[in-house]
Order: structure tokens, then sequence, then C-alpha cells
């Protein structure tokens, strides 16, 4: 039996479709109630601000991420700005996308940032981590890194879309001096050192102020395959001298996957063996969970549990959010395990790869390893992820989707010049109203899904989300899991009246509704002006649907 961990420790060597097809009302809002269900949003107990950075992305050189996805370079037919895809830094724009994780993953352990900058022509082309899966016909780029989208071009990216830079620095196989001369390279003032000289030359006189650096990625695995006490030890020599040039240099030192209590224990254990004071240089703590076994409990084997992102029935809709559902007991879990040493929770969570991964199959571009189309399940999965993120303001500093584009839970999927919004890029920008808001304490009291697992009676919660004010502005937003059925709901906004609102809802009567490069407008989200007054209102949500409901207050 191969697990994730092995999988990655190891690197790379290694039901039938039930179409469902649903009536699929767009939710009414009235201001009398028979509903059985009900929600309370309490306006008078706030839980913390959404830090913007809940709503991060990830991009690795892995597959179509950055080449083709990201990078279509200068001269391109494609319309680009300076190589990076027009549409997608257009749409990044939108969402208001504020942090973006780069170069990986896996493969920023076997990365040399040293390779990614000064002319191109003269970059280095590298074996890619990922390029012993890839497949014989997958362009070359795929399998040898050409190294023509590095820290400058990633830099200018984020720059155009709005973005923070979040580098995750070589633990495995870099020294710490790379590790400091790659922040002086992007860091230190213009004129100032040799490697500031080197980055004017290439067009980037003003330092770049990368704030956010991670040393070292899943060194449980492919990171290093360290222990947590080894790798306690690297991080606090890549950590202890660090040149700062003014930036607010924040560390996110690699952390468990999935419920690994041990890692989280032992390297935090490790850590303050030389003192607490030793967690001071900690910003982060990161977390890594996909979503991955949809095999019913049959397995525990990372190829064999895996699910299919297009086949599916309802009972495996139910499977991958019951099994993203977890992501809230990893949340508490490390957090307390956390506290055990960190008394002061200096240290938050951030969650820095999320989402679900399939079986291979769906690429929209054949030979995309790690591609996946994501549908309507995946938006409801998303959706349900970032409401619980929202419930833990506290503990949560930052988390980023893995991927952005043409790989696992992708906003975006793109290829030459097409390119489309997937139903959880749609996610994204329905949300994107709470960033910043002030999360607030909800009660849902619906009665749950119940439904046959394989012989076996099993339940779901019937409706789950969650609430932001900006000063008379409240953004709830609802996933109604039910696969079939329509939720009728009474509202009530504790300690304020709804003075107007508007609804959006993304679903769809297909549950395996999904958006390709040539369907690109299948599944959208559809906005509606809601005629509501007064403290408590009744809506109802439709099924399969994620919702958000923008209410002015009083
Ligand atoms: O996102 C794909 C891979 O998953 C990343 O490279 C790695 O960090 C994780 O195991």
């Amino acid at each position: 039996m191969v697990g994730r961990r092995e999988f990655i420790r190891n690197s790379v060597a290694g039901a039938g479709a039930l179409l469902l097809t649903r009536g699929a009302p767009f939710a009414s809002a009235s201001d009398s109630s028979g509903a059985d269900s009900r929600i309370e949003v309490l306006l008078t107990e706030p839980l913390g601000t959404i830090s913007p950075d809940l709503y991060g992305h990830f991009t690795e050189h892995l597959g179509g991420v950055i080449y083709d996805g990201i990078w279509v370079g200068p001269n391109s037919q494609v319309p680009n700005v300076d190589g990076i895809r027009k549409e997608l830094v257009e749409h990044m724009r939108k969402i208001k996308a504020p942090v973006v994780r780069y170069p990986g993953g896996c493969f920023a352990d076997s990365y040399d940032w040293k390779d990614g900058v000064g002319p191109v022509d003269k970059r280095p082309r590298r074996a890619n981590f990922w390029g012993d899966i890839e497949s014989p016909s997958s362009p070359a780029s795929h399998k040898y890194e050409p190294n023509q989208f590095g820290t400058n071009e990633f830099v200018h990216f984020c720059k155009l879309i709005g973005s923070q830079p979040y580098l995750a620095a070589n633990v495995r196989s870099l020294s710490a001096e790379d590790f400091y001369r790659w922040v002086e390279y992007c860091n230190s003032p213009a004129g100032s050192t040799t490697l500031a000289d080197m980055r004017a030359a290439s067009g980037y006189s003003e330092p770049h102020h990368v704030r956010f650096w991670g040393v070292g990625n899943e060194s449980w695995g492919c990171g290093g395959n360290f222990t947590p006490q080894e790798y306690a030890v690297e991080f606090r020599r890549f950590t202890t001298w660090v040149p700062r040039f003014g930036e607010n240099l924040a560390f996110i030192a690699s952390g468990p996957s999935d419920d690994s209590w041990d890692w989280t224990r032992g390297f935090l254990e490790e850590i303050v063996r030389k003192g607490p004071d030793q967690l001071r240089s900690m910003y982060g703590l990161a977390l890594h969970y996909y979503t991955w076994n949809l095999s019913r409990g049959r397995t525990r084997d990372w190829f064999e549990g895996k699910g299919d992102a297009l086949k599916f029935d309802a009972v495996d809709w139910y499977e991958l959010l019951r099994e993203g559902q977890v992501m809230e007991s990893l949340i508490s879990g490390h957090w307390q395990a956390m506290g055990e040493i960190d008394k002061q929770h200096q240290v938050k969570l951030v969650i820095d790869e999320w989402g679900p991964w399939y079986r291979p199959g769906s690429e929209q571009t054949p030979g995309n390893i790690l591609e996946q189309t994501p549908t309507l399940r995946d938006a409801v999965f998303s959706a349900m992820t970032l409401d619980i993120f929202h419930q833990h303001p506290e503990k949560i500093a930052m988390a980023n989707c893995a991927q952005l584009i043409n790989c696992l839970n992708s906003l975006y999927l793109a290829h030459e010049d097409r390119f489309c919004i997937t139903p959880v890029g749609h996610v994204f920008d329905m949300y994107s109203a709470h960033q910043g808001g002030q999360s607030l304490r909800t009660i849902f009291s619906v009665p749950s899904v119940h439904y046959d697992r394989d012989g076996k009676a099993a339940s779901f919660w019937g409706l789950k989300g969650s609430a932001s004010v900006h000063d008379k502005d409240l953004v709830l937003t609802v996933v109604n899991p039910h696969v079939s059925e329509s939720r009728e709901t009474e509202i009530v906004i504790r300690g304020a009246s709804i003075q107007s609102g508007s609804a959006t809802v993304l679903t769809h009567s297909d549950l395996h509704a999904h958006n390709s490069l040539g369907q690109k407008e299948v599944v959208q989200p559809q906005t509606r002006a809601l005629e509501i007054k007064g403290r408590s209102v009744t809506y109802v949500f439709s099924p399969a649907s994620v919702t958000k409901l923008a209410l002015k207050l009083s």
C-alpha cells in the first residue's frame, strides 16, 4: 500500500458516472417563514478579521502550470503582458488575489534560484523534479526546466495582479547561504549589492520587497526526508541570520501533512530546545491537506483510493465533502498541538496546499500532469473550505489553493490561446467580498442530509457557511450540499436590520457540470437583487449550490 507521504517521499518513481439531474430553482427570498432550517448571524460576536491572505494561490513548475498556464512568452500570439497570459492577469486582479506561492511544492527543493535569473538566453535547462512522470509526448518545457520564468518574471506577475510573492526556498539541496543570497537578490536596495546590480541588469533596479519565505517544502518527504527534529535544526540554521533590508520577513516552516501531530510536536519541541525565543523567527507552520481518498473507507492506498474528477455518483459527491470537512479538525488539532509548546500562539498556521486530488484522466490538455477538470462538486468543496477558514481567523495566517492553473483544484484552465474560469474560480470571485471583513459567529440549525453509503445509513450536515461584515455590508456565504433538495431557511441577523440585498448563486442541474476550454460558460454564477427588509428573512437555497448573500444593514 502506498500512502501520500510515501509517494511524495519517494518523489514520482513511482463508478461509473451517474448523471444526476435535478430541478435547479433559483433561490427565493421572502419575509414569512415556515422553514425548518435557521441561520443566525451574531453581529455582536466577531471572531476576528478575515485576512485577505486566506485567499492565496500556489504555482509550481509542474506540468502546465507555469509554461502555457502563466507564461506564454513575450513573442507569443497569445495576448500577454511581458510574456504573462493577459486574461489570467485580468481575472486575478478581479478576484483580488493577495499572495502567490512559488516555485513549489516538491519542485522547490530541487530548484536553484540562480538558474532563473540573468539573461534569458543564458539560463540553463535542468531536469524538472516532476520529469519522471511526464509522458514522452509532454512538451520539453514540462520535462526539462527551461528557466524562462524565474524570480523576476514571477515577482512581475505578482505585481501585475496586485499580489504579494511568497517564495519557497530549497532546503534539501541548497545551503543556508544560497537562501540568504536569494533574499539579498530580491530585497537589497538599488545599487547596494552585487546581487542588486544583477537584478537591475535584468530591468528590476528597485527591490522586490519579498516578505514571505518558505523554508523548504514537505521536509518530511520530497523536501529532504527529514525527521521533525532534523528539520528543526535546519530551520534554525536557515533562519539564524538573514539580511532584512528593512523588510518584516515572515519565515514559514514546513509543517505537517494531514494529521501528523507527531511532526507538529516533534518539530516545535526541537525548535524550543534552544529556548522559547526561537519561536520568534517563525511566522507560520505550513499544513498541507489534500482530499484524495474517495474509497469510502475501503483503502488508504494513494493510488487505489483516488476518485474520478468527472465520473462520480451522489455518494462520491458527499464523500468528497466529508473528507474535505476533515480540514476543520486538522486546524483545531494542529493548533492545539502547537499551543502545547508555543503557549502564546506566536506561530500561526499557513495552509499552503489544499484541494481535492483525483486520479488522472480529466485533463483538458492531454499530457498536463496533475491537471484535473473542476466541477460543481469542487466549487461546493472549495466554498466549504473557505467558510471553514473564516471560522478560525486567529489561527490561520494564510492559505494557498493548490494550484492556480492547469493543475489540481485550479481556478483557471488554459492552453495556447484558450482560457476558461472553472467553477472554483467563480467561488474565489464570489467569496472575495469576505476579504478583510470581520468574521462573525453564525449558528446553523439545519436538519442533516441522510443517504445510503454502500448499504449503511450515512448523514452529512444540511447547510454550512460563514458571515463577515465591513461596516454596514454583511456577506453571508452558504453551501447547500444536498444533491437534489433545496433548503428553505430563516436567516436572522442579530443586532441589525436588513435594508436591501442581493443573492449570487453558483449551481447547475447536473452535479458534474464544469467549464472547459471548448465550453467556457456552463457553470456561471447568477446574481439578482432581493426584495428583503427586516431582522429576519426566509431564503431558499438551491440544491448543490454555493450562495452569497450581500446584505446592506442599518
Ligand atoms: O501540489 C502538488 C504537490 O503536492 C506539491 O509539489 C507537493 O508539495 C505536494 O505533495
